[in-house]
């Protein structure tokens, strides 16, 4: 099946869940595993958080998530137009923060990187952030039931 669609929201903490449940309904036609359509949800979960709390220190700015479907093949884009970053590959370290006394654990990136095939991210200095993540549906895991 072959499907996309394109949302954009402001970065308010209530859109994480609204792009939770857009992705659901989206994945629903393929018929995805439990496994498979948590993995997602996570993914954007993570990648919506951080431009509710990261991108727009002080303010608030838009986000932008597109997921396209080519056959079993997802990509999925979720943009800002934020503060960006400036070191992209500290940012992805497991564990680095830059917001450690507000209890971030650094996370996020890591948590992406595990529950989806493949991630990348593209981010400059006040030029927002652009993490793009592709996942095959219907692989055939060993050591699953
Ligand atoms: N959209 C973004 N705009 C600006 N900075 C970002 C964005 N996304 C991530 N970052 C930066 O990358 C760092 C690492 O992000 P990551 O999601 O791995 O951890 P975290 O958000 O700090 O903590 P956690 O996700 O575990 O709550 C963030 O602390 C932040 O500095
Ligand atoms: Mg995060």
């Amino acid at each position: 099946m072959n499907n996309q669609i394109h949302i954009s929201f402001p970065a308010i903490p209530i859109n994480e869940g609204v792009a939770r449940m857009v992705i659901s309904g989206f994945l629903m036609g393929i018929d995805p595993t439990i496994r498979e359509l948590e993995d997602v949800k996570t993914a954007v979960s993570e990648a919506v958080s951080n431009a509710v709390i990261h991108a727009y220190p002080g303010g608030c700015g838009e986000v932008r998530m597109h997921a396209t479907l080519d056959e079993n093949k997802l990509e999925l884009t979720i943009e800002d137009d934020g503060v960006g970053i400036a070191d992209v590959q500290k940012a992805m370290e497991p564990m680095f923060t830059s917001c450690p006394k507000a209890e971030r654990s650094g996370m996020g990136f890591t948590f992406m990187e595990s529950f989806m095939d493949t991630l990348s991210v593209q981010s400059n200095p006040d030029e927002g952030c652009c993490v793009c993540m592709t996942k095959i549906f219907g692989k055939t895991d060993a050591y699953e039931m």
